[in-house]
């Protein structure tokens, strides 16, 4: 038989490709399940709402999977229809996407070309970093400054002729810290049109800091922004992944055609439009996620751990504890924290997503075997 010739698939990446470090998720419950054979785990990992989608949003997904044999409706009408109402905007501003995270790399494959560069924080969201690296290494990461912020004014610095992109992540993945109204219109004043910025406002539904920007109030004034969002986050659909972005419609006419075609899935398009009729829901989850914020952070310094404040769903923490450490055995314990060595912030870092009242006192029950 004529040998095989296995060809040499790493020479055939192109060479960033070859340089990514994958994205690595928290980690699934029922992984950690039958890893450990522990029944009851909590997941504090991955920045979920903890709590389920409301029974409406269950029920209206039930209806639509009587559907599923057809194509989704790939230019999202009822659903944009529904957003443009929501945010009052025009629908011609909204594009929707399998998760935002799409719309993010829709974007940086979009607009930059070879010899351009994006500018991001680091640490910030892992998918910056990722999609500059697939994309012609076009990336040019700005350190946080000292508070754990984006430092915008060194991040305008880092501007120049061929930049085509910056992101800002408001509040940011993975400290919760936020840049103000002030801040964010300094540095769109500061830089020149030609240079799209994306408002990256995943968590903006959980903010509620009073200077805290919103993004789309801002869009009239700077054409060169766009705003993504998410239902990942307090809208409890992550799994169905859908989020959106709004900017110029001219920009979002050119990114429209970026997209697959049916990019965004039934089930996803009607859980979304049933989301947003339900504003209540999101208040609610809103002020629990504040009043569980503050239990545990107060638990949390008690505990020896320095706390940064957070706009969002999750504490950005640091102990002298190695990180990696500290995770293994709260996993034994059926808790599940993210170390954050992966975004090279040092030994003792981690993120910890607030959860119900039941899962944050388990978590620091559990490091307080670990610490006391
Ligand atoms: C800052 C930020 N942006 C975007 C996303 C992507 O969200 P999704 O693709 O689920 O909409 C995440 C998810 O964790 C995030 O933290």
């Amino acid at each position: 038989m004529a040998t095989i010739k296995v060809p040499d698939f790493k020479s055939l990446f192109r060479p960033g490709i070859l340089s990514v470090n994958p994205y690595s998720p928290g980690r699934p419950i029922e992984e950690v399940q039958r890893e450990l054979g522990l029944a009851d785990i909590i997941k504090l990992a991955s920045n979920e709402d903890p709590q389920g989608p409301h029974q409406g949003v269950v029920n209206a997904i039930t209806k639509a999977a009587q559907d599923i044999n057809r194509y989704p409706d790939g230019s999202c009408y009822l659903l944009t229809q529904k957003l443009a109402e929501h945010l009052n905007v025009d629908p011609s501003t909204i594009l929707l996407g399998n998760g935002s995270n799409e719309l993010l790399n829709m974007i940086v494959r979009g607009l930059i070309s070879p010899g351009e560069n994006m500018v991001f924080a680091r640490p910030s969201f892992v998918v910056y970093d990722l999609a500059a690296a697939v994309h012609f290494e076009c990336g040019r990461a700005i350190p946080l400054d000292k508070n754990d912020k984006h430092d915008l004014v060194a991040m305008a610095k880092a501007v120049d002729a061929k930049t085509k992109l910056l992101m800002i992540c408001n509040p940011n993945n993975p400290t919760g810290t936020y840049n103000s109204q002030q801040e964010v219109e300094a540095l769109l004043q500061s830089i020149p049109s030609r240079v799209i910025v994306v408002l990256d406002e995943a968590y903006f539904e959980y903010a509620f800091a009073d200077d805290y920007p919103n993004g789309i109030s801002l869009l009239q004034k700077y054409p060169n922004l766009v705003v993504t969002r998410t239902f990942s986050k307090i809208y409890a659909l992550a799994g169905l992944r859908v989020g959106y972005a709004v900017g110029h419609p001219e920009l979002i006419t050119q990114l429209q055609k970026t997209r697959e075609p049916f990019n965004v899935n039934t089930l996803a398009q009607s859980a979304a439009i049933t989301a947003l009729s339900l504003p209540h829901v999101v208040k609610e989850r809103c002020m629990r996620n504040k009043q569980q914020g503050i239990w545990l952070q107060e638990q949390l310094i008690r505990l020896g751990f320095e706390v940064v404040p957070s706009q969002a769903n999750f504490l950005f923490v640091r102990h002298k504890m190695p990180a990696g450490l500290m995770c293994d055995k709260l996993l034994k314990m059926g808790v599940i924290i993210r170390p954050m060595n992966s975004f090279g912030l040092g030994d003792g870092a981690l993120r910890i997503t607030i959860g119900l009242a039941h899962e944050n006192q388990k978590c620091v029950l559990a490091l307080e075997s670990i610490l006391v």
